[in-house]
């Protein structure tokens, strides 16, 4: 390939602009324009309160807390997703139980869902992985039926919609990562959408105990000194300059990386072994992270590792997977070295261990059978997602050349361990 990929992120003079007009008014800690962000922010998402914090797991806390979560109580959260995200839920007290993901959609799977239900169960953690809204409707109906909050982890969906609402407005919380890999970043930081005032106060009286002077005098939290609960999430208002502006730009970016994005699966769909993510009917996807389903059994037994490297040797950066290992990894179980204390050996926690080992099978083969397409393309590009094209259309009508290759090199085509983060290059 001749044409480099572009480079993410693109930081235009406007978001640079906006962040040295801060420093030069000296608001390097408190600045009026953080809930100007979480206001704008809000009502993108069609939410009457936005709340912004440090990182996207601090809102995760923040929502976990908003929605009541009590001491023990279990969310139900997909392995196959981001560790730290699942982790809040052990900060915030509760006890994740881990359930399965459609193999197609590579989001939370409803049927799932149900079966790991108990009468500790307190909330659903749905991740819409990769930027792909998750089925809601069946977990609508899941929620409904056995009273239980909805947190939505929105970290890879900035601007994606279900049935024409954003993503982050569905649930009874949205919370979204703002770092700096993501569709709108503060370098670090994150923020929380909810239609709900007493779920809002809960989050801002945990994380941004400064908030707690402006509820309305009403607010149970204006029975306690405002001391809030031993955490701080506020977040630095340099990055909260840079997150506004690129809200401001989101859905033309958008526009751009998902005509890109759609493009390359268009013509992937019709390559064997290859299956994009399945976007559910009325709902509208953004490319936040590229990745697609792999079948080897469509290749003649070609192996993901050989598939990949033949890519790489094309000049695709694709990537290995790392999500998917949660049910199985020591955080969650005894002989971490998390044990001392609330997060090994208090009663909640030692219930985990039983309710978050159970097999997973869809988890493990969606682990093992998925890949990262592409780069995330921030400009219009046609030429090079047509090399992309070429790369992978030469890689799948080779296979009689490959499967040789593979036989006489098993050595050097071993499966690698990958860890959690998202992106693992090849
Ligand atoms: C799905 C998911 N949830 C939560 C997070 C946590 O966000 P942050 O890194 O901003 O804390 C991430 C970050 O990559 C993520 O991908």
């Amino acid at each position: 390939m001749t044409t480099a990929a572009p480079q993410s992120p693109i930081v235009s003079e406007r978001e640079i602009q906006a962040v040295v007009e801060l420093m030069r008014k000296g608001e390097i800690s408190v600045s009026p324009l953080v809930s100007e962000f979480e206001e704008e922010f809000a009502s993108y998402i069609g939410c009457e309160f936005g709340l912004a914090s440090n990182s996207g797991t601090s809102s995760l806390h923040e929502g976990l807390a908003g929605v009541g979560l009590p001491p023990g109580g279990e969310v139900i959260v997909p392995s196959y997703t981001f560790g730290p995200g699942a982790a809040t839920i052990l900060a915030a007290r509760g006890v994740p139980v881990f359930c399965e993901v459609d193999t197609e959609t590579h989001c939370i799977d409803p049927e799932d869902v149900r079966r790991k239900i108990t009468p500790n169960t307190h909330a659903i953690m749905v991740v819409h992985v990769w930027g792909n809204p998750c089925d809601m409707g069946p977990i609508l109906d899941i929620a409904r039926k056995h009273d239980l909050a909805i947190v939505e982890d929105c970290s890879h969906a900035h601007g994606a919609t279900w049935h024409g609402r954003k993503i982050g407005s569905i649930g009874d919380v949205g919370c979204f990562s703002l770092q700096g890999s993501k569709l709108v970043k503060a370098g670090e930081g994150g923020v929380l959408t909810t239609n709900s005032r007493d779920v809002y106060e809960r989050a801002a009286a945990t994380g941004r105990t400064e908030k707690i002077s402006t509820f309305p005098a009403d607010s149970i939290f204006k029975q306690c000194p405002p001391l809030g609960s031993g955490f701080k999430h506020r977040p630095h208002p340099l990055g909260m300059a840079l997150a506004r502006e690129q809200l401001r730009d989101l859905d033309e970016r958008n526009e751009i990386r998902d005509t890109q994005g759609t493009r390359l699966d268009a013509a992937l769909a019709g390559m064997p072994g290859i299956t994009p993510q399945l976007v559910l009917p009325d709902c509208r996807r953004v490319y936040a992270y590229h990745f697609s389903g792999y079948d080897e059994t469509a290749l003649g037994g070609l192996t993901l590792e050989v598939f990949l490297r033949a890519l790489k040797a094309e000049g695709v950066r694709c990537s290995r997977i790392g999500y998917g290992r949660l049910h199985n990894v020591p955080l969650f179980e005894p002989g971490s070295p998390y044990q001392e204390g609330c997060l090994g050996t208090c009663p909640h926690i030692t219930a985990t261990k039983a309710l978050a080992c159970g097999p997973l099978p869809q988890t493990e083969y969606l682990r093992t059978h998925s890949f990262g397409v592409a780069p995330r393309f921030e400009v219009d590009c046609p030429e090079l997602i047509d090399q992309y094209i070429r790369a992978y259309h030469n890689v799948t009508s080779s296979v009689d050349e490959l499967l040789r290759w593979q036989v006489e090199n098993t050595d050097k085509v071993q499966p690698v361990e990958v860890s959690g983060r998202s992106l693992n290059p090849v």
